[in-house]
């Protein structure tokens, strides 16, 4: 595995992967690699010949009172990580390498950010939008992978590309979760032993959401809402934010239920806020 931490690197490393007549993998990541960083790898070990995990926490996506200091880094174990998954080149630049200057031009999402993360976190998903532009702009023409735990950046993702004419293709990669349900997340790390016991709440109220619609056909979107936030309210340690019923490709609210719907939670854990979200109404469960 060749790890490359300048920009200039990573664009010789893929520029010379094409010319051998490789497909080129991208995964964007910002470290502290965990079993779902290490299943998309996999994927995308097994679907391109070449596959490029970048690692680097993105100052851009982090507002002022956020975890941008504490975020968990470990680079020698994400390296090894990265390896046994399948990965060919990790690329991991300083903050130097990839902003020396003041970033003055960026990417801003409309629409698409206003709700859900984009919401409460304002600027977000600018900062996501801004480095994944830059980083496939490094990496030229590829398969870029990103997971269906974090959709609102997903859609966000997938628009960007068409919007930009990025040479891109989005794979999405599907959630990992723990036995108990508890989406795989590099902020677990900040749960107590008895948060984590509370965390599963979030998978148990998309659950309820999604018997709610596919099993008794409700078809109101607001009685689904109510349940998911009821299942949440059960586990004392939880504080939810929000439980949504939406447009699965435009991120709306919907009022009535009819075809697939993307149900997503956020709550409250101590320090951590954590997310979640399933489809429902697809049809086939
Ligand atoms: P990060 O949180 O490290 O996630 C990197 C990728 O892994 C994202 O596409 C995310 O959706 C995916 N992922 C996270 N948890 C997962 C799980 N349990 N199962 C499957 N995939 C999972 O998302 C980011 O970094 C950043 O915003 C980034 C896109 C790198 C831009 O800075």
């Amino acid at each position: 595995m060749i790890l490359a931490s300048e920009p200039e690197e990573l664009r010789n490393l893929l520029d010379e992967a094409r010319r051998r007549g490789d497909t080129v993998g991208l995964h964007p990541t910002m470290g502290a690699l965990h079993g779902g960083h290490e299943a998309n790898i996999a994927k995308m070990a097994a679907e391109c010949d070449t596959a490029a995990v970048t690692i680097f926490v993105n100052p851009l996506q982090f507002g002022p009172g956020e975890d941008f200091s504490s975020y968990p880094r470990d680079l020698e174990a994400d390296l090894s990580r990265a390896e046994r998954a399948g990965a060919g080149i990790v690329f991991a630049p300083s903050r130097e390498a990839m902003y020396p200057e003041e970033p003055l031009v960026s990417v801003a999402v409309r629409k698409l950010a206003d709700g859900l993360e984009g919401r409460r976190r304002p600027g977000h998903f600018d900062g996501v939008a801004t480095v994944v532009t830059k980083l496939l702009a490094l990496a030229g023409p590829c398969y870029a992978y990103f997971g269906e735990k974090d959709y609102q950046q997903l859609v966000i993702v997938r628009r960007l590309v068409k919007d930009l004419s990025l040479p891109a293709v989005v794979v999405a990669c599907p959630t990992v979760r723990e036995t108990d349900g508890l989406a795989l997340s590099s902020r677990n790390a900040y749960l107590s032993p008895e948060l984590r016991r509370a965390a599963p709440a979030l998978y148990c109220a998309l659950l309820a959401g999604k018997r709610a619609i596919d099993e008794r056909a409700e078809r109101e979107a607001d009685p689904v809402r109510e349940e998911m936030r009821a299942v949440l309210l059960r586990e004392e340690l939880v504080e939810p934010d929000y439980a949504e019923v939406t447009d699965p490709c435009t991120l709306e609210p919907l009022g009535k239920i009819s075809g697939e719907v993307r149900l997503l939670v956020a709550a409250r854990l101590g320090r951590a806020r954590l997310i979640d979200n399933l489809s429902a109404g697809a049809g086939e469960g």
